[in-house]
């Protein structure tokens, strides 16, 4: 029965998903939610591409550490001619591969108006569709211009990662403005939601701050699911790899997986196939990813 469903969710997937991890601001845990959540979905079957879209290449750099060699996103923006292969990192998880940000030294002081990769950007999801991956999930620079508009307008959907603290949670009109003007560009963007990250449930000003987040948005606007505050997450990104494959990593996989749960059914309507592809390696039991 299983795999009847999962080949019928392949026949009408015309193409992948796309899911830009956006916000205005930096600090805020979109590249630590990138990485963990593509774990998620590569470990629940789902054929998962990372693709850092941030010049300053911090994704590679937390899961390679020498990805700033590695042609990645900005080389391919400016190599039409190059087979699309030779982007792809695979890891050591079959179903999870990734796409470094490569030599992105020309983006690095400003990279031109909005608009200017478009085609480009367009071109390389038709690519990775092609490629066979379910879900690309482009971990972005803070800000929501730039090559981030384009990825943005050229994609499906968008989800905010937001510290939980009483600053950040007075960025959120010029968030709602943000994404507005991204509408506009992109009528048929999905907006999964913000989600709290770096919640301390020690700290009341943190907890608050989540709470006003909450009364602030509508409801459908907020992920359930809140990333703690956890030092796990540090040591994780200094060695390399997703929280969840450390050895006291299961708490932070199991919120990893309820975000993922979250966002797969939000997705539904583009028909994301959770294929099953064998058994999901438990915290602890990958060391390396690369
Ligand atoms: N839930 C968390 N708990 C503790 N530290 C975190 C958490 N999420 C992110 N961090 C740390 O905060 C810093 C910023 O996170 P990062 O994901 O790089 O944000 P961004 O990509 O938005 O700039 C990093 O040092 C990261 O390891
Ligand atoms: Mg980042």
């Amino acid at each position: 029965m299983a795999s009847r469903s999962y080949a019928a969710a392949t026949i009408f997937r015309r193409r992948v998903i796309s899911i830009a991890i956006s916000s205005q601001k930096g600090g805020v845990g979109k590249t630590t939610v990138s990485i963990n959540l593509a774990h998620a979905f590569a470990r629940a079957g789902v054929r998962t591409l990372l693709v850092d879209a941030d010049p300053q290449g911090s994704v590679g750099l937390s899961l390679t550490r020498q990805s700033r060699l590695l042609a990645g996103f900005y080389d391919y923006l400016t190599n039409p001619a190059a087979p699309f292969d030779r982007w792809i990192v695979p890891t050591s998880l079959p179903t999870l591969s990734l796409v470094a940000s490569g030599q992105a030294s020309d983006y690095e002081a400003g990279d031109g108006g909005m608009g200017t990769h478009l085609v480009r950007v367009r071109a390389f999801l038709r690519s990775v569709a092609a490629c066979g991956f379910d879900l690309c999930l482009i971990d972005t620079a803070a800000g929501l211009f730039g090559i981030t508009g384009d990825v943005i307008t050229a994609g499906d959907a968008i989800m905010i990662p937001q510290q939980a603290e009483p600053l950040g949670i007075r960025s959120v009109p010029k968030l709602l403005a943000g994404l507005h003007r991204l509408r506009i560009m992109n009528p048929r963007l999905s907006v999964l939601g913000v989600c709290l990250t770096m919640v301390q449930y020690n700290l009341p000003e943190s907890t608050q701050a989540a709470a006003a987040l909450r009364q602030l948005l509508p409801p459908e606007m907020v992920f359930q699911t809140q990333i703690p505050r956890d030092d796990l997450f540090v040591r994780a990104s200094a060695r390399g790899l997703p929280v969840g494959v450390l050895k006291d990593g299961s708490q932070a996989l199991a919120v990893f997986d309820a975000l993922r749960a979250e966002v797969a059914a939000k997705l539904a309507p583009h028909q994301l196939s959770i294929a099953k592809s064998g058994p999901h390696p438990a915290a602890g039991d990958d060391q390396r990813m690369i």
